[in-house]
């Protein structure tokens, strides 16, 4: 055992501490030197540079959002405020299949790309240029960051409504084996989307076996999240195995009045999935979901609220439904008219959300869209929602599961090395929080709401978040795969 430093940048005494590996809370003080933790427990003996009271709140590890669209966020709006304001401490990016890089364009990209960025100059032909460019302005939270299948296809093939050739696939493989090299955490597809619906099960196995070598893991927006789940889930097993990777099945829904309740034979897959494989997936805590609009894929959602329009900005924040009312046509008419657009979509069943989100392999996760006018209320609410409305007014799970599904689970999935956890050693990503106040104030019409019971939150050693304000501080870095430990079966 290392010998106890008598000193520290900092002392946090009289915490409530929940570690986030999900065993129970306990009362302690949490010393921190530089960007690590120097010491937990019972620290008398200690004296801090400066001294914070924590008067018996909660003192978590910083939250990991296992999912999220902020791959440019972290670069245009590096405060990250969104983020920060909910206790989160480390994003990871390039979701859905949509990555800014390994990708050139001289366009806008075509959707869902143009949801993290619509400009060509945002996109970066080289990943490791991706991450240089992070830690060379960097944002407020640490970032790891995928890279996107969707990404590939754009830059790989003059058309992507049909499958990959064989020379194509190579091209993918050496760019994502490049990426991987320069940092990239993984492979992700939106196989749901436009720009890869027409790639078969065996161009993502293909491309996918560059990841083996490297250790890295394969995150997936299913092909289908709706009346064929079960045949995607099967599909995304099938990946997993032929290329002996991790997968992690992303926002994990049943999508459609038709499929509700189908939870349970979802979760059974993945269980019966667990047993011969490492399987992982992350949940947000709503009924309703947010992407792109299109025609013609309004996913049997009950409502539809448009979050964004570039033909018609002031719309944002209106229910298509009246739209398409003012407009005299149908809600299809409606989007064309408003296209590109994104929206919410009332797609789910209360009881999925709460099945999904309370099975013990579920990490939590936003996916939410930094840049939309109107954005989903998950973007700014989903950490404290979680910890206040279905940990303590609906007693889905313990506080210590919750914390415990938000950090050491996710860091384990992830491979971030010493973060998820508190103990001596690990770095200082922290969040002190009122568990019984802790509460989402973001709303479907009020999105852009900070939480409440935050009080204080700390990246590597810094503080970024303290009283309801930022600190101003970015003291985030890009987490590159070398830096990380292999993916865990969590
Ligand atoms: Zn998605
Ligand atoms: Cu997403």
């Amino acid at each position: 055992m290392a010998p106890q430093a008598t000193t520290a940048d900092l002392v946090i005494r009289n915490a409530t501490i929940v570690d986030g590996t999900g065993t129970p809370a306990r009362p302690g003080d949490v010393a921190v030197g530089a960007d690590r933790i120097s010491a937990v427990g019972d620290l008398s003996d200690i004296q801090g540079s400066r001294e914070l009271d924590a008067g018996g709140a909660v003192l978590a590890p910083g939250f990991i959002d296992a999912h999220t669209h902020d791959d440019r966020a972290v670069l245009s709006d590096p405060l990250m405020s969104c983020k920060v304001s909910q206790g989160v401490t480390t994003v990871v990016t390039g979701n859905c299949g949509v990555s800014l890089a390994p990708l050139h364009v001289d366009d806008r990209p075509p959707p869902p790309l143009d949801l993290i960025c619509e400009t060509p100059d945002g996109f970066y032909a080289d990943f490791g240029a991706y991450l240089d460019a992070v830690d060379a302005d960097p944002p407020a939270v640490n970032a790891v960051a995928q890279v996107g299948h969707s990404t590939l296809r754009l830059g790989a093939m003059d058309r992507i409504d049909r499958p990959a050739t064989v020379d194509e696939i190579r091209v993918m493989r050496g760019r994502l084996e490049k990426s991987l090299e320069g940092g990239a955490v993984g492979l992700s597809t939106g196989l749901f989307y436009p720009p890869a619906q027409a790639a078969p099960t065996e161009e993502v196995i293909e491309i996918a076996k560059g990841l083996t070598a490297f250790g890295a893991l394969h995150t997936t927006h299913m092909r289908d999240e709706s009346d064929h789940i079960a045949s995607s889930i099967d599909e995304t097993l099938r990946i997993g195995r032929a290329a002996g990777i991790p997968v992690v099945i992303s926002h994990h829904k049943c999508a459609g009045a038709p499929n509700h309740g189908r939870s349970e034979e979802t979760l059974a897959l993945i269980d019966a999935g667990r047993h011969g494989q490492p399987v992982g997936l992350d949940a947000y805590p709503y009924v309703a979901g947010s992407t792109m609009l299109d025609s013609g894929r309004l996913m049997g959602a009950s409502r539809i609220i448009v979050t964004w329009s570039t033909q018609r900005p002031e719309v944002a924040g209106r229910d298509l439904a009246d739209i398409a009312a003012e407009m005299n046509c149908s809600m299809d008419d409606a989007v064309e008219a408003l296209k590109p657009a994104g929206g919410v979509f009332f797609m789910m069943d209360e009881a999925d959300v709460r099945r999904i989100l309370a099975y013990p392999h579920t990490m939590i996760g936003s996916d939410g869209l930094p840049h939309d006018e109107h954005p989903h209320p998950r973007l700014w609410g989903t950490f404290p929602r979680v910890l206040g409305h279905y940990r303590r007014e609906v007693g889905l799970f313990s506080l210590e599961d919750a914390v415990r599904k938000m950090t050491s689970l996710t860091a384990r999935q992830f491979g971030l090395k010493d973060r998820g956890v508190i103990r001596a050693g690990a770095y200082a990503d922290l969040v002190l929080f009122d568990a019984d106040t802790i509460a989402d104030n973001a709303t479907f019409d009020r999105p852009k709401a900070p939480a409440s019971g935050i009080q204080m939150v700390m990246v590597n050693g810094r503080t970024v978040w303290h009283d309801g304000a930022h600190t101003g501080d970015r003291p985030g870095r890009a987490l590159r795969l070398q830096d990380l430990d292999p993916p865990q079966a969590a």
